[in-house]
């Protein structure tokens, strides 16, 4: 049983390492951005309602974003622990969340703070593309598919995100140290966050989180 959320920067490799996590230890990858994207591509009314924000690289308001999170763990596969990347972003949504988990008696193991500096951000979301079919993320030059445009996992078609533009990751990055960043000093007082250097390349990215988690 692991109950997990990673934090970091935009493009720290959160939705990378998220990916291996979940399928090691077997429990579900939640991702608030992956779950807007999605109902901003089928044109839901949540959908309608956030794209505006996303496209900006601002954050969704608290109030969708808590209840988007909170009907998501009310599924069946979360009774065996889960993996939030993205999700708190703020503190307010972190201490509606503490909120939620002390009235069902549960707790998070443990906080997860990949880090990586402004420049290499930058390179990384300015050349990510992603399989519009199965989500699969690659990076023109530091993890390029085998055949440009075309993901190796499915065949799908490989596309950049809307808010993987100059300006937009400059926003996001602003964003974050604004109101994501103060998270780290609000989990280091519960004790459970550990510091995980995300320059260093994929493998030793998540041999390090697999130190923390244990094996
Ligand atoms: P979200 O989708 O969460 O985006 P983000 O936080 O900006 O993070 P990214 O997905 O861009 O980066 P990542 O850390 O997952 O990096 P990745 O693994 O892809 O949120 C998008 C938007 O949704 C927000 O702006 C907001 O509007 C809204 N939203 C979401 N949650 C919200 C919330 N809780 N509250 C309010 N609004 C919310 O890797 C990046 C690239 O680097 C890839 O190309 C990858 O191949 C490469 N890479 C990865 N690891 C390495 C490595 N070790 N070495 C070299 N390259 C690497
Ligand atoms: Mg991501
Ligand atoms: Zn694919």
């Amino acid at each position: 049983m692991l109950r997990i959320i990673l934090l970091g920067p935009p493009g720290a490799g959160k939705g990378t390492q998220a990916s291996r996590i979940s399928e090691k230890y077997n429990i579900p990858h939640i991702s608030t951005g992956d779950i807007f994207r999605k109902n901003v591509k089928e044109e839901t009314a949540l959908g309608l309602k956030v794209k505006e924000y996303m496209n900006k690289g601002s954050l969704v308001p608290d109030d969708l974003t808590i209840q988007l999170i909170e009907d998501r763990l009310s599924a069946d596969d979360c009774k065996n622990g889960f993996l939030l990347d993205g999700f708190p972003r703020t503190v307010y949504q972190a201490e509606q969340f503490d909120k939620y988990l002390s009235e069902r008696n549960l707790s998070i193991d443990h906080v997860l703070d990949i880090d990586v500096k402004k420049e290499e951000l930058l390179t990384r979301l300015i050349g990510r593309r992603v399989c519009r079919n199965c989500g699969a993320t690659y990076h023109v030059i530091n993890m390029p598919p085998e055949k440009e445009g075309v993901c190796d996992v499915c065949g799908g078609e490989l596309y950049q995100r809307a808010d993987d533009t100059e300006a937009t990751v400059e926003n996001r990055i602003e964003v974050y140290l604004a109101q994501t960043k103060p998270l780290i000093d609000y989990y280091e007082k519960s004790g459970v966050i550990s510091h995980i250097d995300g320059a260093t390349g994929l493998e030793n990215v998540f041999n390090d989180i697999v130190d923390v988690l244990g094996a």
